[in-house]
């Protein structure tokens, strides 16, 4: 199996069982760092061992997806710096790319996401 997902992270929704569940044990096999999120926190603390046991990397989270203060904390709760960007923040990086000082910057992204793709 590749290990093309090596460096990313994964919320699986539903991740507890049936599809979801194979999706996360699929998604870190290749390589994701999976957040099992589930409305049954049991089910998702039993696939995180599941992947753990592998070798793989995973976390449990458990979610109402029907919630979107369950699905806004549990994103929020993995940013390194603790907050969703705001929108100015996003504008800042785009002015900065589109400005002299940038000049010699091309062909790259930069992630403006509070050390998300760093962790
Ligand atoms: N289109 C098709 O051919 C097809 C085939 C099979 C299943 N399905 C549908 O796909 C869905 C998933 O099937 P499955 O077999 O993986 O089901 P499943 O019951 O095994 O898994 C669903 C998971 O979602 C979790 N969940 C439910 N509500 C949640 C919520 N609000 N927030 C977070 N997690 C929640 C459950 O706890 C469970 O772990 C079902 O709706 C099923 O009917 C469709």
């Amino acid at each position: 199996m590749t290990r093309r997902f090596e460096n990313r992270v994964a919320v699986v929704i539903g991740g507890g069982s049936g599809m979801g569940r194979a999706i996360c044990h699929r998604l870190a096999a290749e390589g994701a760092y999976v957040h099992v999120a589930d409305v049954n926190g049991g089910a998702a603390k039993a696939v995180t061992e599941e992947i753990l046991g592998h070798g793989d990397a995973a976390q449990a989270e458990e979610v109402d997806a029907t919630s979107l203060a369950d699905l806004m904390g549990a994103f929020i709760a993995n940013i390194p710096l603790g907050r969703a960007a705001k929108p100015e923040e996003i504008a800042s990086v785009v002015a900065f790319l589109a400005s002299d000082d940038a000049a010699m910057v091309t062909g790259v992204a930069i992630p403006v996401d509070g050390g998300m793709v760093a962790k």
